[in-house]
């Protein structure tokens, strides 16, 4: 695959050196069917300085080991938590350092079928030959449980329940039925180094209206927002650079506005009174610094200011209600007025560009 001009390669091809790396110095032992041992995958997550491994998951590392060791064991994997914690990237993360691809997704969603989860056909090949190995057209799951691989299953809850318990099967007997054909081929055993990582957004149709059935099939992991102020803006400033970058973007950005930027995220996330309704994060942060970056950058032709996080917060900050948009006016009024600091004053100073 030629990687150039790719808006966002896999995780197994943006870290392919740091995998490649890990993989060749690697001497412990691995569980069956893993590419990578235990304790070397958990590094290419939490970082490695020592070894020129990045860090690219930030929190808690116990949270990593419990995963991989539910993924060692025959119970699937759920991550669980507010939107824009990371459970997507973690799960990339995890399925490139246990399988070395984290392309096998499943995008959960109202219109999930079956299809799209197990496997299709060819209608072409079915109507001329009929049904055969030749005319499946594997889906991620059967793929996963052919080649030994992880299956990331993307916002599970969001899919339909009898979607969902067609996991069921997989999960506990390892095996997928595929009716349609005779003999060996109408069951797929699942090969060392299957499992299945689902994420769910606390936010959406919760967890608790899964079947009980299929919940016990997991093992569940809450992924919580950063606590601490200073590792978010380190992280929002090390990701926000490295989108500018990738957007042609020559400079980075100015320490300070980022830490207004996220000193006001957290307020708004947290704060009784300023609280809003849509959801924070700091996924959304790293969005709004990205966006500032692009404002200074190609209308200005320098670094994004205070002023400019007021431009970028309205379109993330005002999504579910319009109470947000008076919340977030107010806040700008009279929280950041109270705060110290020229970039500060600028924040305030530019709160009539909010629309309406
Ligand atoms: N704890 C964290 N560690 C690393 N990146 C994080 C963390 N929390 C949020 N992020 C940022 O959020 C982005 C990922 O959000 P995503 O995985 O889509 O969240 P979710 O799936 O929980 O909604 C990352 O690319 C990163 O910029
Ligand atoms: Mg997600």
């Amino acid at each position: 695959m030629t990687t150039e001009n790719l808006q966002r390669p896999p995780a197994e091809v943006r870290f392919a050196d740091e995998l490649t790396r890990l993989r060749e110095a690697d001497t412990g032992d691995r569980p069956p069917g893993w590419w990578l041992s235990m304790e070397a995958a958990r590094r290419f997550i939490v970082g490695d300085e020592s070894h020129g491994i990045s860090r690219k998951f930030v929190g808690d590392v116990s949270l990593i080991d419990r995963a991989l060791i539910s993924l060692a064991t025959s119970r699937g994997l759920m991550l669980v938590g507010e939107p824009g914690t990371a459970k997507s990237l973690l799960s990339e993360l995890i399925a490139a350092a246990v399988s070395g691809v984290s392309t096998l997704t499943i995008q959960g969603g109202a219109a999930t079928t079956e299809d799209q989860i197990k496997y299709s056909w060819n209608y072409a090949m079915l109507v001329s030959e009929g049904p055969s190995t030749r005319s499946l057209v594997p889906a991620p799951l059967l793929r996963g449980m052919a080649e030994g691989r992880l299956v990331r299953f993307e916002e599970i809850t969001r899919c339909p329940l009898e979607v969902q318990d067609c996991l069921l099967s997989p999960l506990s007997d390892r095996v997928l039925a595929v009716p349609e054909l005779e003999g060996a081929d109408a069951m797929v055993f699942a090969r060392e180094g299957f499992n299945i990582i689902a994420t769910a957004n606390t936010r959406d149709r919760g967890v608790n209206e899964m079947s009980a059935a299929l919940k016990r099939r997991f093992n569940f992991e809450t992924v919580f927002p950063i606590a601490d102020f200073a590792t978010e803006l380190a992280l929002v400033e090390q990701e926000a650079n490295a989108l500018l970058q990738r957007s042609g973007v020559k400079i980075a950005q100015d320490r300070d506005v980022l830490e207004v930027l996220v000193s006001a995220f957290r307020d708004l996330r947290t704060d009784k009174s300023d609280r809003l309704t849509t959801v924070m994060s700091t996924a959304e942060a790293v969005s709004v610094a990205h966006a500032v970056g692009l404002r200074g950058w190609y209308l200005r032709g320098e670094r994004g200011s205070a002023a400019d996080i007021v431009d970028c917060l309205a379109g993330t900050a005002a999504k579910d209600s319009t109470d947000d948009l008076a919340k977030l006016r107010r806040y700008l009024e009279q929280r950041a007025a109270k705060k110290p600091g020229p970039h500060w004053a600028e924040l305030h100073g530019a709160r009539h560009r909010l629309p309406g």
